[in-house]
């Protein structure tokens, strides 16, 4: 993979979120939200490789795929005008899909367009996957991380916003109530990942999205989250009771354990 060909999907991605500019204007807020998301996760992605030293060919490859790992979002929300997977399709396997409709990656070698490919697939599964058919786990690690470190961003500037201005489809449709699903606490406070399908709140879904410290691949990663705080953040958005601020602080604490 070379700086050129990095540039030639970079003017694909940016053609292809163009073709979606006829939504309507909630619809354009949505899809706004994901292209944005794309170019920050690129950052991040750019970020995390530097402090874990990959070098020029393999960097351009992780960023490749951190362009890409999202471009089934765009014919999801057109289609089912939504991003709840369960309520449409798996978005990483309708990236998949894209990559190959439009055959992005023709140029690499099968090995590689495999560790792609595998990579934006398994990027949004609950756990990494037990096997691999492409070589090394590494550029799906690394995905996951990129997103997340996102991810954080996204909710947080999203419970910035005034409830009118906020994009429909963030917060999947979860009511915005005072309580805590007592399940994704448990979860939370015995240092799991908070599954989505227990999650009925915003609240809950605050909680799985401080749960993901559990699943970050990365030092780098870890350092970034510390340095931006956005746990602390999350967290100052939640209900101020004792049980769910032990099990945030639980999942701080396990920040600087690295
Ligand atoms: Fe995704």
């Amino acid at each position: 993979m070379t700086a050129a060909d990095f540039a030639r999907l970079e003017q694909w991605f940016s053609q292809f979120t163009a073709g979606f500019a006829d939504l309507d204007p909630e619809g354009l807020r949505n899809i706004r939200l994901k292209e944005e998301h794309t170019r920050r996760v690129v950052a991040c992605m750019a970020e995390i490789d530097a402090g874990e030293g990959l070098d020029a060919p393999q960097t351009l490859k992780a960023l490749s795929i951190a362009l890409l790992h999202d471009v089934g979002r765009f014919p999801q929300y057109r289609r089912w005008r939504t991003f709840r997977d369960s309520e449409s399709d798996n978005h990483a396997r309708l990236s998949v899909e894209v990559i190959r409709k439009e055959r992005l990656l023709s140029f690499l070698s099968e090995e590689e367009q495999l560790e792609i490919e595998e990579a934006v697939r398994f990027h949004n599964l609950l756990e990494l996957p037990q096997r691999f058919a492409s070589s090394s786990d590494r550029f799906t690690r690394l995905i996951r991380d990129a997103d997340k470190l996102d991810i954080w961003w996204v909710f947080l500037e999203y419970y910035r916003q005034p409830q009118e201005e906020r994009a429909s489809a963030v917060g999947l449709g979860f009511p915005d109530l005072p309580e805590v699903t007592p399940a994704c606490l448990d979860a939370l406070a015995a240092g799991e990942v908070v599954r989505l399908e227990q999650a009925r709140v915003l609240n809950d879904f605050k909680l799985l999205q401080i749960s993901w410290v559990y699943d970050l691949n990365f030092s780098t990663t870890r350092c970034l989250l510390r340095e931006r705080a956005y746990l602390e953040q999350l967290a100052a958005t939640l209900p101020d009771s004792s049980q769910v601020q032990a099990a945030v602080r639980r999942a701080v604490t396990s920040l600087e354990v690295v």
